[in-house]
């Protein structure tokens, strides 16, 4: 990963290890993507876990995208989807307009993804929607706390996929609460998928309180991880989701006792309304008081020596 100078908005320039677009955040101290790059992450911990292969030819998906940023994930969905011939209806939750203008005015950004769905995000960017034979999308900016309720009155338990890629939750606490989470979690239809690349035990073990079930995110085939090796992330669904085609396994036993540990303590945020230091302070304190296993054992036990959750390990 390479880093540009600082920019007067707080967002640095970053090219991945595939040569992708990308940017870091002064303010929440970390980068829009992994150091995989953001064309690849998008692809391995989205496109790919959507299961797009299981519908067929002209069916319409509801999509959710929070933390729109560049729109990456978007821009590579959309690719996939016009490929296959099916439609989106699309809803995007989005804080901050600069990451996809900044993306936009990019040339390599831009050579990233073919002409129409270029298209499809400067209509985005300009308009806030976007609209052609392959679908129509909404950004819904603000804070996605305040937006999602809105969303969840006209779409609730009707969308295929979610797309939760805030930053950490360490960064970004707002967005990965138990609170937030059960909210995205009832927008999901039956056989709907919300898609994160969080491996992190709290947010594991809220999508669970929230009805949902869990699978882990495969890396691909032949990258020479290790068995107990993190997955890149998880799927979640109010139904079992399909294992077996090396896309999604089980969670390893390595991970469901992670679980059972501190590590697993819910960021809470009932108003919906709190800061981020709030909220990790508020956790800080219930991990302190808790009787759930000691985390840094269960690091030890399975010979870890670093945090889960965060996005830079995880893309190491
Ligand atoms: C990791 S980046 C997303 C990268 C993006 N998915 C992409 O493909 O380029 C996280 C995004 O969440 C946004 N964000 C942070 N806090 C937010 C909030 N409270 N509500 C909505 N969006 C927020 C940030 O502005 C940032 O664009």
């Amino acid at each position: 990963m390479t880093c540009g100078a600082s920019e007067a908005d707080g967002l640095r320039t970053r090219y991945g290890a595939d040569g992708s677009f990308s940017l870091w955040s002064e303010r929440f101290g970390e980068g829009f993507h992994g150091a995989i790059g953001a064309r690849r992450e998008a692809r391995q911990k989205f496109v790919r876990p959507a299961g797009l292969e299981h519908w067929d030819t002209g069916s319409t998906l509801k999509v959710v995208d929070v933390g729109v940023g560049l729109g990456t994930n978007t821009a590579a969905l959309l690719s996939a989807a016009i490929d296959r011939g099916l439609q989106l209806r699309w809803w995007g939750l989005e804080i901050d307009r600069r990451p996809l203008q900044r993306a936009l005015a990019e040339p390599v950004f831009r050579r990233q993804w073919p002409a129409q769905t270029l298209e499809l995000l400067e209509q985005l960017a300009a308009t806030g929607h976007w609209r052609c034979g392959c679908g129509s999308g909404a950004l819904l900016w603000g804070d996605a706390r305040q937006r999602l309720p809105e969303l969840l009155e006209q779409q609730r338990g009707q969308c295929d996929l979610v797309l939760l890629d805030a930053f950490s939750p360490q960064r970004c606490p707002e967005l990965w609460s138990e609170d937030f989470l059960a909210r995205l979690a009832a927008l999901l239809a039956p056989r709907g998928r919300l898609l994160t690349y969080c491996s992190a035990a709290a947010v594991r073990q809220s999508l669970l309180q929230a009805g949902l079930e869990l699978m882990a995110i495969a890396p691909p085939a032949g990258n020479g991880q290790a068995p107990t090796c993190w997955s890149l992330g998880t799927a979640a669904s109010p139904s079992p989701l399909p294992g077996g085609d090396g896309v999604l396994r089980p969670l390893s036993a390595m991970e469901r006792e992670h679980l059972a540990t501190r590590a697993a303590e819910p960021y809470r945020d009932p108003s919906g309304a709190a800061t981020a230091e709030e909220i990790l302070s508020a956790r800080c304190r219930a991990q302190a008081s808790s009787t759930a296993g000691s985390t840094s054992a269960w690091r030890r036990r399975w010979g870890l020596e670093r945090r889960s959750g965060g996005r830079a390990w995880q893309a190491a």
